[in-house]
C-alpha cells in the first residue's frame, strides 16, 4: 500500500510543471515520511569531519521541505537515471548515494519507477540514526527486495568495493557558497572513482562572484511558507557580475585542485559602489541535464555576503581563497 502511495507522489513530481506542482507534491512526499517514519531524529548528532559537518538526522530529514531542492533533484536523478537504463539496457545500474540522510530522499522514492534487478545501490551515510531509518523505511514501504547497501561512514574517505563500477553518484551535502558542509570533499572523493562514463550529480556547481547589495537580493528565509520560482523573483538591479570562480564538476578535480584550496584571480575593486557595497558569492545547480536549482530558489542557493566593500581601505585589488581543508569557508587577500 505503501510502495503505491509513494509512487504516486513521485510520478506526481516528475510530471509537476509549475512551482505550485512543484510544492503541493514535495509537500505530499514530506508528508508521507512523516507518516510513516518512527526513528526518532536527534537534533545533536551532528558529526565534524575534516571538509564540513555533517547535519544532525533532524536536520536532514528537514531537507525535504527545502521544496524545489527536492523536486529538481528528484526529477534529475530520474531523467539520469532513465538515460543509463538506455545506455545500459543488459544490466543492472551502479549507484552510490553519498550522504542519504533519514529518508534517503534523492532515491528511495524513485526505486519503483524501476525493476529490482535494474537498481545496484550503495548508500552511505555518516549518521548512524539515518541508517538506521533508511533500513526501517525499506522494509515499511516494501522496497527491501531492492538490491540495497547501506554503510555507516565517512563518504570523504570511502572506497568502493572493486567490483562496484560507479554509473550515477549522487550527493547534496551542501550549504550555500559550499560553506559549513562537506559537498566539495565528498565530491573530490567520489569522482577519483567515477569511471568516464559515469553521472554526478548535481553535474554543475557554479560559483559566481558579484558586487551587489546584499541586502536586496532575493533570498529563502523560509522554505516552507515563501518558496517562489526564480522567475517569481526581483534579483537586485545594480548587481554587478564579476566573474565565475569556478565550477565543481567531475572535470575539475583531474585537472584544477589539487590540494584543498581554490585561489581566484585578483579582481580590481571599483572605486564607487553605493550601489553595490557588498562582495557576494552566489551559487546555481546544473542538477543534471536542463534541470537547474537558480538563486535563492533553495537554502542551498541563497547568496553568501564574504565582506563589505566599506570595510576595505586603501586596496586596489582583492582575491579569494575557498579552503576545504578542514570546515569549509571563504576568506581573501587584498593587493595594494
Ligand atoms: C543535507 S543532508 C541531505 C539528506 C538527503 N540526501 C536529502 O537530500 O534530503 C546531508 C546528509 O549527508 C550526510 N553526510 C554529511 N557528510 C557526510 C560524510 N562525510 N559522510 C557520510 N555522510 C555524510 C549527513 O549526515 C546528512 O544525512
Amino acid at each position: 500500500m505503501y510502495k503505491q502511495e509513494l509512487a504516486i507522489i513521485v510520478q506526481s513530481i516528475i510530471a509537476s510543471n509549475t512551482v505550485d506542482e512543484h510544492i503541493k507534491h514535495a509537500k505530499e512526499l514530506s508528508g508521507f515520511y512523516g507518516k510513516i517514519s518512527t526513528v526518532q531524529h536527534s537534533k545533536n548528532n551532528e558529526t565534524l569531519i575534516k571538509g564540513g559537518i555533517a547535519l544532525s538526522s533532524s536536520g536532514a530529514a528537514d531537507c525535504v521541505d527545502d521544496y524545489l531542492r527536492t523536486v529538481f533533484f528528484i526529477k534529475g536523478i530520474y531523467k539520469a537515471l532513465t538515460k543509463l537504463s538506455n545506455d545500459f539496457p543488459e544490466r543492472s545500474i551502479n549507484i552510490l548515494y553519498a550522504g542519504c540522510g533519514p529518508y534517503a530522499t534523492l532515491i528511495l522514492p524513485l526505486l519503483s519507477l524501476f525493476d529490482e534487478d535494474r537498481i545496484n545501490a550503495i548508500l552511505l551515510d555518516i549518521n548512524a540514526k539515518s541508517i538506521e531509518s533508511v533500513y526501517h523505511l525499506l522494509s515499511v514501504i516494501g522496497l527491501d527486495q531492492y538490491q540495497l547497501q547501506l554503510i555507516e561512514t565517512d563518504a570523504t574517505t570511502y572506497t568502493k568495493p572493486e567490483n562496484f563500477t560507479i554509473d550515477l553518484a549522487i550527493s547534496e551535502t551542501m550549504h550555500y557558497a559550499l560553506t559549513s558542509e562537506p559537498q566539495v570533499a565528498i565530491t573530490r572523493n567520489i569522482v577519483s572513482q567515477l569511471p568516464a562514463h559515469g553521472i554526478l550529480i548535481p553535474q554543475e556547481i557554479r560559483i559566481d562572484l558579484a558586487y551587489t547589495f546584499f541586502d536586496y537580493e532575493p533570498s529563502l528565509k523560509n522554505a516552507k511558507q515563501e518558496v517562489k520560482g526564480h522567475k517569481q523573483m526581483q534579483p537586485y538591479p545594480h548587481n554587478v557580475f564579476v566573474d565565475r570562480l569556478f565550477t565543481i564538476n567531475k572535470e575539475l578535480f583531474g585537472s584544477v585542485i589539487h590540494n584543498s584550496k581554490i585561489e581566484s584571480n585578483f579582481y580590481d575593486l571599483p572605486a564607487h559602489f553605493d550601489n553595490h557595497p557588498d562582495i557576494c558569492i552566489f551559487t546555481e545547480l546544473k542538477i543534471f541535464d536542463n534541470i537547474e536549482l537558480k538563486t535563492a530558489e533553495s537554502y542551498i542557493t541563497n547568496p553568501y555576503c564574504v565582506v563589505s566593500l566599506y570595510s576595505i581601505k586603501d586596496y586596489s585589488g582583492i582575491q579569494f581563497v575557498y579552503d576545504f581543508s578542514e570546515m569549509p569557508k571563504w576568506s581573501y587577500t587584498l593587493k595594494d
